[in-house]
């Protein structure tokens, strides 16, 4: 026996005082952190411990009572004894919760005797504070973040915001710094403080205005403004002013009209304002919407119709289609078209022939017979008239359309032609000094399809426009070949394809500049 404890004197020696004793001190830790309790105990030599425990008071129903950790409700590693069974008793307590906080005692058990530490250790808990200062800021301003720890120990700290990583703890705030601001132990980033917002004021932005329905609106429809913008704090309904050509109209983020009038037409914008000023303006405008108001009266074109001067037309003789229409506003353009039959069959295709509110036949000729109708445009769309039949008297004499024409026997229609020669020329020259002409005799020249015709202005031209021509080749041809005659030729200084006189509108009529008509008296022979 006595070898034995021999023994362990020399293996520890100093070891035990020999005082039944626990010592250890009060301990801070912060919220989340671990933290090992720092504890010894010593007992008389000769005594062998058995059993060690830690036990924390607890108040229920208003009595301290001494718990052993292990019935405390706590995850299973939340306590962990470090000590041993030879005098170290630290207790490493992890994740410290506020509820950790209090006082603990340590009792051991030896082969002789049981003990109790007679005075416990209190462990106290602390969070870390993120201090923002300040912590609202204009754009521009300065902001300083402070880490204070609860415990006195000092604590080497981390920054985010947001969950991402700060480095200056001391900047220029700008919108994008916004956001909630935490610090954490260096190395346990668990152990964090709440999050602080740090709140970035700016001015109004992109403040816009927008107006439903969009586009022309009719009178007495219901039309809303509407403004909007981006700024911190936001616009509150009495930030926004609406103002129409300059003119404060009205407060509020919205504004309806219920009846719209063509006096509300105008330029509106709004201004937006929330207590932040920008460069020394505190108001911001928005861009400007254009109100347009039509009046209930406006309508599409209606009642759309062509007149013809004079009512008959014989051939060479001048026409005048006039087109005709309401519409309000009034009708800004109009386009002409001649349907144009095919050959092959009854469907016709549609020839754009001429623009303005008049067009003019300067000098009627069987290509010109046909159905015309013109369009009408103004802002509520385009609208079609009805289809005009401009024919031919029949000549007196019996002087038939070409297909009738090719029967009869030639040296009565030589006969015939050189009777209306006389008749022609005479009546043609009368017609023709209107216009400007070179009436020196000639031979016929290069291209004989634009005999009879005159134009002021020039023709789109279309691969339509081409079949006309085409079909009017066949014409002259058959008067060359069959006829001795005499016809008025025309020739536009355009020479591409001039069938018509167009004039803008009656009120632009006379602007033609008959000037580039070239005119040439052409006797077959
Ligand atoms: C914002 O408005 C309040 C009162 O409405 C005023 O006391 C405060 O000074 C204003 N702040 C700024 C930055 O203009
Ligand atoms: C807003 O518009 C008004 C009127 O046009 C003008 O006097 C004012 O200077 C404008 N303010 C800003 C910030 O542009
Ligand atoms: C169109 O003609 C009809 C019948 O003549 C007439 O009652 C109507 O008022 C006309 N419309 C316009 C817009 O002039
Ligand atoms: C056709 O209209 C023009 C201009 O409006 C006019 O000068 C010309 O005399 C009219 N022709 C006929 C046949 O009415
Ligand atoms: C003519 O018009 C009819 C009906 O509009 C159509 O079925 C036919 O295919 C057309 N013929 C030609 C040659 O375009």
């Amino acid at each position: 026996m006595g070898s034995w404890i021999l023994i362990i004197l020399v293996i520890m020696p100093g070891a035990w005082s020999g005082d039944w004793q626990v010592t250890f001190e009060d301990q801070c830790a912060l919220k989340g952190s671990s933290v090992v309790i720092k504890c010894k105990y010593d007992y008389p030599f000769g005594n062998i411990v058995t059993s060690v425990l830690w036990s924390k008071v607890l108040l229920v129903s208003g009595i301290r009572k001494l718990s052993p950790l292990s019935s405390l409700p706590v995850p299973q590693d939340h306590f962990i004894y470090q000590g041993n069974y030879r005098g170290d008793c630290s207790l490493q307590v992890n994740d410290v919760q506020p509820f950790d906080e209090g006082t603990y005692y340590f009792s051991f058990v030896t082969t002789f005797n049981r003990w109790t530490s007679k005075t416990p250790t209190y462990l106290s808990v602390e969070e870390l504070t993120t201090v923002v200062q300040p912590s609202t800021v204009e754009e521009g301003e300065k902001v300083r973040l402070t880490c204070v720890s609860g415990c006195p120990k000092p604590t080497h700290v981390r920054w985010f915001k947001d969950g991402k990583a700060v480095y200056n703890t001391d900047f220029v705030a700008s919108r994008k710094d916004a956001g909630r601001y935490y610090c954490a132990v260096y190395g346990q980033e668990m152990v964090r403080s709440a999050p602080v917002p740090l709140n970035v004021q700016y001015p109004p932005e992109k403040v816009s205005l927008s107006v439903s329905p969009p586009g022309n609106i009719l009178q007495g429809g219901a039309v809303t403004f509407h403004c909007r913008s981006d700024a911190n704090p936001p616009v509150t309904q009495s930030g926004y002013r609406l103002y129409k050509d300059g003119q404060f109209i009205s407060s509020g983020m919205s504004y309806t009209i219920s009846e719209v009038q063509p006096s509300h037409s105008g330029h509106y914008y709004c201004q937006a304002w929330n207590n932040i000023s920008w460069r020394g303006n505190d108001r911001i405008n928005s861009t400007e919407v254009h109100l347009d108001v039509q009046c209930k009266s406006a309508y599409r074109p209606m009642n759309i119709s062509i007149s013809m001067d004079p009512q008959e037309v014989s051939e060479g003789s001048a026409v005048n289609l006039t087109c005709s229409s309401a519409a309000n506003p009034a009708a800004y353009s109009y386009t002409w078209y001649k349907m144009t039959p095919y050959s092959s069959s009854d469907n016709s295709t549609m020839i754009e022939v001429g623009s303005g509110q008049v067009l003019s036949v300067l000098s009627m000729e069987t290509l010109h017979i046909g159905a015309y109708i013109c369009l009408v445009r103004n802002m509520w769309g385009e609208y079609s008239s009805p289809e005009l039949l401009l024919n031919m008297k029949e000549r007196q004499g019996g002087l038939q359309p070409v297909s009738i024409l090719a029967g009869i026997g030639v040296s009565l229609l030589a006969t015939l032609v050189i009777i209306l020669l006389l008749f022609w020329r005479n009546r043609k020259n009368d017609a023709d000094k209107k216009i400007v002409s070179d009436t020196k005799p000639t031979e016929v020249t290069e291209d004989p399809s634009y005999s009879l015709y005159a134009n002021v202005h020039t023709f789109p031209s279309s691969p339509s426009i081409k079949s006309q021509r085409n079909s009017h080749f066949d014409a002259a041809a058959f008067y060359e070949d069959e006829v001795t005659y005499s016809t008025v030729s025309i020739k536009p200084r355009n020479s591409n394809l001039p069938h018509y006189i167009q004039q803008e509108s009656r009120s632009t009529a006379g602007k033609s500049d008959e000037s580039v008509i070239y005119a040439t008296v052409v006797k077959s022979s």
